[in-house]
């Protein structure tokens, strides 16, 4: 897949893309990676691209005409959409990543400064999106969370495929607890079951601890999901498991 950027720092999000996940997929040709700055189609000397809000207030907008420029030139390496990245826009979320991991061209909008004047969202953008109800001072890490998200998914980017099938929230759920070497840190004992070599009762321990997992802390995630009858056993048993051990502690 091939995504653009258009970020007033471009070399900002090119570093970003030069580790982990983002950069074997570039390595590997899975995905090409684009920028383009809004300053390089000012028309001011000075290369401006931002001016005081109409009606008065802090801040500088972005004007329209650089950034317009800077699309028109992301437009011409593809037919993707153009997603703004903003706390205005719709929650991006693992469900929406799959969707954006198989598109074969994006372009990727990151502003700064108070915002982008609202006629060149209206004119450009096809869709706008939150990494989350907080405030960044621009788009960029925003964008780079993007980026990751839909890398990691881009078949042969993960070394071993099952990787990604199994992380949080493919199935609507969190993600079980992971242990590795040694077995025994200051008397904190990994869980049996994964030393005890039997497949069946391990993935058996997984399913059951993830739905656990998403009981307690996420019930929001788990009120979607409609659970099957092996699934509904599971939970029943976790809770039943946590309310043991709740009242062994209990005075
Ligand atoms: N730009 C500033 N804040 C943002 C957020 N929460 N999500 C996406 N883009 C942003």
């Amino acid at each position: 897949m091939r995504i653009d950027v258009v970020t007033l720092f471009p070399d900002f999000v090119r570093d970003c893309c030069r580790y982990g996940i983002p950069r074997i997929a570039i390595e590997k040709g899975l995905l090409t990676l684009g920028t383009w700055n809004p300053r390089d189609f000012s028309a001011e000397r000075n290369r401006r691209v931002d001016d005081r809000p109409y009606g008065g207030g802090p801040g500088m907008v972005m004007q329209v005409s650089p950034v317009a420029g800077a699309i028109a030139a992301a437009r011409r390496q593809g037919d993707g959409p153009v997603i703004y990245l903003s706390p205005q826009g719709r929650r991006l979320d693992q469900r929406a990543v799959r969707r954006f991991a198989g598109l074969a061209h994006t372009i990727l909008l990151a502003g700064r400064y108070e915002g982008i004047d609202e006629r060149l969202i209206e004119r450009e953008v096809d869709e706008e999106w939150s990494i989350g109800d907080y405030v960044l001072s621009g788009g960029e890490p925003a964008a780079l969370v993007w980026i990751d998200s839909v890398a990691r998914l881009q078949p042969g980017a993960l070394g071993d495929e099952q990787s990604a099938l199994r992380d949080s929230f493919m199935d609507g759920l969190l993600d079980y607890p992971h242990y590795s070497r040694p077995e025994v840190i200051d008397g904190q004992r990994v869980p049996a079951v994964l030393t005890g070599g039997n497949h069946a009762e391990i993935e058996r321990w997984r399913r059951k601890q993830a739905l656990g997992r998403t009981w307690r802390r996420r019930p929001d995630l788990l009120a979607q999901l409609e659970l099957d009858a092996e699934q509904q056993a599971l939970l029943a048993e976790y809770i039943a498991e946590q309310q043991s051990t709740d009242s062994d502690v209990s005075p």
